[in-house]
C-alpha cells in the first residue's frame, strides 16, 4: 500500500530564539493533522547535507528579518542549495514562509518576496497563509490571529527587549499553528513529492 503521511520540514535560522519559537508552532500545528508529520530543521546545522529536505513533501522557511531581508545565516543556506537548483531537486514541492521582526512592519514583506523568489527559483509551488486579518476592526484586537494582516507568508512581531519565552506573543503562536496546519493540509491534497531526481551533469563554471 503506498505511503499516504506527508512530511513538512520547517527549515529555520533563528539569531536569538525568536524564529525558533515560532518554527515549534509552525510544526505543533502541523502535526495536529492526520498524516501529516512536521519536521524540525535547523539550516545552520546541515553541514550541506540537504538528505532532510530532499526527503520532505513541503518545505516551510523561516528566518528572522535582519535589516529588511533574510538572516545572513539564512541567506548562506539559501546560495548553498545550488547544486540542488541545478539538479531540480526540490522541484513540485511545496514551499511556504514565515518571519518575525521588532516593528510591525519592520519591511518584513521583503523577507518573505525573497523567500518566495526563491522557491520560485527550486520550481516549488508556494501555499500563502489564509487567516483573514485581525487586529484591523473595532471587534478585533492585537490579541487575533493573523493581527499582522499578513497573506504571502506568515508574519509575527517579537519586542526587542524580550526574549523568546514571551514573544512573539501568544496571538503570533496560535497564528504559527494555523499556518502550520495549512501548509499540511495542502500538502495533504499536493500528496507526497516526486522522488529526487539524480544529478544532472555538474558544470563547472
Ligand atoms: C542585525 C539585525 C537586524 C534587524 N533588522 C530588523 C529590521 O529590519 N526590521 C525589524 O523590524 N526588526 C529588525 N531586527 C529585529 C529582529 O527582527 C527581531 O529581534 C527578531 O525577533 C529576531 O529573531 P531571532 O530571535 O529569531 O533572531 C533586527 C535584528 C538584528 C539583530
Amino acid at each position: 500500500m503506498q505511503d499516504k503521511r506527508v512530511s513538512v520540514a520547517v527549515a529555520y535560522h533563528s539569531g536569538f530564539g525568536h524564529t525558533e519559537t515560532l518554527a515549534k508552532s509552525v510544526v505543533n500545528g502541523i502535526n495536529t493533522i492526520e498524516g501529516a508529520d512536521g519536521v524540525l530543521v535547523d539550516v545552520t546545522g546541515l553541514n550541506n547535507d540537504f538528505t532532510i529536505l530532499d526527503n520532505a513533501d513541503a518545505i516551510i522557511f523561516g528566518s528572522p528579518t535582519y535589516l529588511g531581508s533574510v538572516s545572513g545565516p539564512f541567506k548562506m543556506f539559501m546560495d548553498a542549495t545550488g547544486q540542488i537548483w541545478m539538479h531540480r531537486g526540490w522541484q513540485n514541492k511545496l514551499a511556504a514562509g514565515f518571519t518575525v521582526s521588532a516593528s510591525p512592519a519592520g519591511d518584513k514583506q521583503s523577507t518573505i518576496i525573497q523567500m518566495s523568489v526563491f522557491a520560485a527559483q527550486h520550481g516549488m509551488i508556494w501555499v500563502g497563509a489564509n487567516d483573514e486579518p485581525g487586529n484591523n476592526s473595532s471587534t478585533s484586537t492585537a490579541d487575533s490571529i493573523n493581527r499582522l494582516g499578513a497573506y504571502q507568508g506568515m508574519m509575527a512581531q517579537a519586542n526587542v527587549d524580550e526574549g523568546p519565552e514571551v514573544a512573539p506573543p501568544n496571538a503570533d503562536h496560535r497564528t504559527a499553528e494555523s499556518f502550520g496546519k495549512r501548509i499540511a493540509e495542502a500538502s495533504m491534497r499536493w500528496g507526497k513529492a516526486p522522488a529526487t531526481p539524480a544529478p544532472a551533469l555538474e558544470v563547472t563554471a
